[in-house]
Order: C-alpha cells, then structure tokens, then sequence
C-alpha cells in the first residue's frame, strides 16, 4: 500500500514537471516535417532557408540505428536495431553538428523517437553494422535481450486497451517500458540527445505504450541544454504520436496530461473541408469544438508521412503534395489560425506507398536540388519552400499572439478573420467570386498579398490590397483562382 502511494506521488511528479512548450526562439514559429532528410542537407537548409524564412522547428526522422531492409523502404526507420546514432540520415557527428547549426540559426530540433518496440524478425543487421537476432528478441547493441519484452501476441482488437499496449504491433518486437531497465535505457538514449541540443521529442506509438510508463521515462529526461540557448530549467517538448479518431478502447486524454498529441482529427477535418465536403463557414469555432485536444495540447497538421500514404489515420480525405492547390490552401489555414502547434510535411515524391527516398544508389541518399523560385527538385517536394507555404509561417510571425477577430463569412464557403490588428486573411472555396468590402482590422495602408506574390523592397510581386481609416478593404478573390486564399500583415505593408 504504502508503495503504491509512493509510486503514485512519483507518478504526480513527473506529470507535474512535463510541459508543453515548444521552446521556440520568440518571434518565430511553425516546425517543418524534413522527412528523410540527411543532417548536412538540414544544417544548410536551417541556414539558407528555415531561419531566414523564420521558422521555429523541424522534426527529423529516426537517428538511432535500423534494420536495413531489401529495397530501403521509408519505414525501415521504425525498426530499431539500437541506439547507436547512425542512419542513412548520417552519424552523430555529423547529427550534433547539424543540431548546433539550427540551433544557431534559431531553429529547434525534435527527434522522431522510437521506442515502444525493436526490429521485427528479418531485421538482423543495421545501418551502425550491429547485428540482432529479432526472432529470439535480441539486440546485443543495447543490449536488449527476451526478458525486456512482453511476450508474444499479435494486436488485432483496439477495443483491447491491454492487447494494444502488451501485444505486438505488426509483429514489432513490443519493448515491456514497466522493466526499470528499459526505462534506464530509453532515458538514456533521450538524455543523450538533450546533451546533443535538441528541444524535444516525437514519440512514436505513444498509444502503444501505458500511460504511467511514459510518465516515469519523462520525468527521467534532463532539462535542456543551456549550451544551446535554452533558458535554465526549460523541460523537452514532447508530443506523442497518439491517433484517437474515437470508438477506440484508448483516448488521447489519457495523454494529454503528459505531453501534446498529435491531432489527427486536425488532419481529417481540414481535408474534408478544404476537399469541399464540409463547409469553411463551420470552422468559426475551429479547436476544441471540432473535438481537437486543447491548444497547447494538439500538434496540428495538414497531413503526415503515415497517412499521406493511406498508413494510420486519416483516411482518402487528408491532403497530400499530389493535390497541391487545396494543400495550400488547408496549410493557409492552419498556419494562420491561432488555434495548436502547427507542423508542415516536406514530403519526398512517391508511387508506391513503400517507396523510401531518392538514392543516388538505390542506398545512399541523395541531397535535394533547388530551383531559382526556392522550390526543389531532385525528388524532393519541399512543400515548406512553396511561397503559400512560408510566406504563412511569416504571417503567423507578424500575428504573434493576437487574438483571432473580425471573423466573418457568407454563411457558405467563403470566410475571412483577422489576428488582432496584426494580420488578415481571406478564404475563398466557393464556385462564386468573392468580390466584398471587409473589416481587416489592420491600420490604414497598403499592403501587399503574400499568397499571389510577396513584398520585394517597396514594391509587391502579387495583388494589393489598401485599407482605409476605418480597417475596411475591397477584397476579391475569383472562384476560378489557382489560390482561393488572400493574406496581408503588418510586415508586408508597402
Ligand atoms: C455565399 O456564397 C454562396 C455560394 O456558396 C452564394 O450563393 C451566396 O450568394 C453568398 N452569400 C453572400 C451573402 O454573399
Ligand atoms: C468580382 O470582381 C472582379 C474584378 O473586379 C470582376 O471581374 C468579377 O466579375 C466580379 N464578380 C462578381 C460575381 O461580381
């Protein structure tokens, strides 16, 4: 008895010490899904691109070692082998310089980390040259050996709350993170990269692990490291890869207490709508009347690597690279919506759902090209360099946090709002020309649209738009434009 107290007042503490800040650099905002990207193509990017464009973070994929699988598919990074830093992404020397650099042009790094389970069987060796014997669960570079695991059982029923957190997810070897000798280990490996510099951490199949085991791992982590520009005391942000779309044994807000969630619903809904299945007047009370977590809570997204790829949640509704206009116009929104932690995908192009990034080999990776319009090329989409796209990530700097105002729609698909007198946009996915006087909330001037074009000195390479004394402005957006969307702000004031 007296013990269970004890461990429930543990419990408590940890819960007590987690937080949800991203710890941003202030002024910026906006993470970026780098996708399978090297860490010396990220370092020059955080330089060239990322910190000039003013965004706050990326996401990387796995650093730790995985299984090599024949054919290199994308997923081969779930896979464990052990913690050692060396992927195809590259080493640990060339991850803590990468980490140094962005941190240096003021951009966070956050890891995608995973450790609910090891390699499935057929992963006998890893990208760091460590051998594993999956079948007989062992993976002497941890070393994790039968006895760290739960024992072996498929996930077939999410109405089974224990099969889902005790049992195998797709025949992954299911890590037992109750066993104080994997809590040690993870928090080690975690540590390890907080020492690295890095702000926090994506936690890969969070609904697959107990809620209580996760807290004791967390409460384990260090603060961040003062070295790179973090305030003393600063704890990791953690968001934990948690896909409730309801009907399911296990909720989000068994998480929520924790660390942020990634909302999928945000996902869901945003392709419905903008996929005009739904309407935009109805997202007037965007957030948690949508079913959304709380603010703070909900890492927002218009689509993921699993579920443009029809992997996890989502469905045939969520918006992808491959429809490019309503993935803009959906990332417009969130980006300009003060609602969540918004998370830009950079996808790499693909046909086959299984399909792993460009080699120049069919096993190194090969760097991204760039075009004189910033955009990419060499098989990279790079839709965080798409004008719609940053020119967004800079409205939402200029918005700070400015309370969403002057909400207005026309009871259909067309809608506009303001972010206090800071910033203003306009959404138009109707089959009608929106031509309307509208309250912009912004001082008298002129402004220049960042979604047609963007502020070039003193001139504006798009549409402008001039608001009179009394906020008011004519703004049109034609029903056919490849851009339904209009967005001015403070800093794009000619
Ligand atoms: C709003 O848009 C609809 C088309 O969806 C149009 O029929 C209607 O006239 C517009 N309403 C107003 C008040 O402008
Ligand atoms: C909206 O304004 C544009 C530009 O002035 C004009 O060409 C278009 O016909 C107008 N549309 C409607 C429905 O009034």
């Amino acid at each position: 008895m007296f013990l269970t107290k004890t461990l429930g007042c543990i419990a408590f503490l940890a819960i007590a010490s987690a937080q949800f800040n991203t710890n941003y650099v202030g002024g910026r905002s906006g993470m970026v899904h780098l996708f399978e990207w090297k860490w010396d193509d990220i370092a020059a990017e955080c330089e060239n691109f990322l910190g000039p464009q003013g965004y706050a973070g990326l996401q990387v994929s796995p650093v730790n070692e995985n299984a090599v699988k024949s054919g290199r598919p994308w997923w081969e990074r779930y896979q464990p082998i052990s913690y050692k830093l060396t992927t195809r992404s590259g080493n640990e020397e060339q991850f803590a310089s990468m980490v140094r650099r962005c941190n240096n042009a003021g951009v966070r790094t956050y890891v995608d980390v995973i450790f609910n389970h090891m390699a499935a069987d057929g992963g006998t060796y890893g990208t760091a040259g460590s051998t594993a014997s999956p079948s007989s669960k062992s993976y002497p570079a941890v070393p994790y050996s039968s006895l760290d695991f739960n024992p072996t059982c498929a996930i077939t029923n999410y109405n089974d709350a224990d099969q889902v957190r005790n049992c195998e997810l797709v025949g992954l070897r299911d890590l037992n993170q109750g066993n104080s000798y994997v809590q040690e280990k993870v928090s080690d490996f975690l540590n390890h990269l907080i020492d690295l510099g890095v702000a926090g951490f994506r936690v890969d199949a969070a609904k697959h692990m107990w809620p209580a085991d996760l807290g004791v791992i967390y409460g384990r982590l260090k603060n961040l490291n003062t070295d790179h520009g973090f305030a003393s005391g600063s704890r990791p942000y953690i968001v934990q890869e948690v896909i409730d779309m309801g009907g399911e044994a296990i909720s989000k807000t068994e998480y929520t207490g924790l660390g942020a969630i990634t909302e999928f619903r945000h996902s869901d809904s945003i392709g419905k709508i903008f996929r005009g299945k739904d309407k935009l007047t109805y997202m007037s009370n965007w957030g948690t009347g949508w079913g959304f977590a709380a603010s703070d809570r909900s890492l927002v997204f218009v689509d993921n690597h699993d579920n443009q790829r029809g992997h996890g949640a989502g469905g045939a509704d969520v918006l992808t690279y491959k429809v490019p206009k309503h993935t803009r116009w959906a990332s417009a929104f969130m980006l300009a919506h003060p609602f969540g932690t918004p998370r830009v995908m950079s996808s790499f192009s693909f046909t086959d759902t299984d399909q792993g990034p460009p080699t120049t080999d069919g096993q190194n990776i090969a760097s991204p090209t760039f075009n004189s319009d910033k955009s990419c090329g060499g098989g990279w989409v790079c839709e965080h360099r798409w004008r719609q796209i940053y020119n967004m990530v800079a409205f939402r700097n200029a918005a700070g946090d400015a309370d969403l105002q002057n909400w207005w729609s026309n009871g259909s698909n067309q809608i506009s709002f303001s972010r206090g007198n800071r910033a203003f946009v306009a959404f138009n996915n109707d089959n009608y020309d929106l031509n309307s006087s509208l309250q912009t909330g912004l001082p008298a001037g002129t402004y220049c649209d960042v979604i047609s074009g963007e502020k070039s000195g003193s001139s504006c390479t798009g549409k402008t738009v001039t608001v009179g004394s009394d906020g008011r402005a004519s703004i049109s957006i034609s029903s056919s434009a490849d851009d339904g969307v209009l967005a001015i702000h403070v800093n794009a004031m000619l």
